[in-house]
């Protein structure tokens, strides 16, 4: 089988750090306002769940699954929806959460399509940004860290679906 190796590239601590500053900011960005959060599945999953507690507000979440890279580590350019909304964000205020932007494709077509849903205000909130590889310019509202131009894995972010469950961000690393 083939050996797989993380490089850290985040320590834990970092990332706790980071998220409780995220989570400062979107509690005093959205004080009063009728705050829903959703977590684009899978890769957001971890970074979705810690953010939420370190906000101080009574925020709502709701869930969607897109794919765009399949079992691949580089970009297909294509999108599906996966699993939908489980209600209306009309008259909401979103906060999209996703854990990297890439060439900002994704992010691109669930912004459009969740504006064209009506919600109050649409936000989003990236853990991670490979801003090299831009192509698709989205506006980004919270930004978690900058990553260079390489294949990430942990912290909820996956090669061909496996390694989300480190607890840290690393490089992935085929070379033994
Ligand atoms: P984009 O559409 O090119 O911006 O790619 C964004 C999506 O690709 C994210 O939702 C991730 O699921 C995935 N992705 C992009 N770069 C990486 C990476 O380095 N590691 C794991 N997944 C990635
Ligand atoms: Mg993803």
């Amino acid at each position: 089988m083939e050996r797989i190796f993380g490089k850290p590239l985040i320590t834990q601590k970092a990332i706790e750090k980071r998220i409780r500053e995220l989570g400062a900011k979107i509690t005093a960005d959205y004080e009063g306002k009728d705050l829903l959060m959703i977590c684009l599945l899978k890769g957001a999953y971890t970074f979705f769940a810690d953010l939420v507690r370190n906000i101080q507000l009574p925020v709502m979440v709701d869930f969607m699954m897109v794919s765009s890279y399949g079992e691949r580590s580089a970009s297909s350019g294509s999108i599906s929806i996966i699993q939908e909304l489980s209600s209306s964000i009309e008259g909401k205020d979103v906060l999209l959460v996703e854990d990297i932007i890439d060439s900002g494709l994704t992010l691109e077509y669930i912004y459009e399509t969740l504006q064209a849903k009506r919600p109050n205000s649409l936000k989003l909130c990236v853990l991670l940004d490979k801003a090299e590889r831009r192509k698709h310019e989205v506006p980004m509202e919270y930004i978690g860290f900058t990553v260079p131009n390489k294949f990430i894995i942990g912290y909820g972010l996956d090669y061909q679906d496996k390694y989300r469950n480190l607890p840290y961000i690393a490089i992935l690393d085929k070379s033994d």
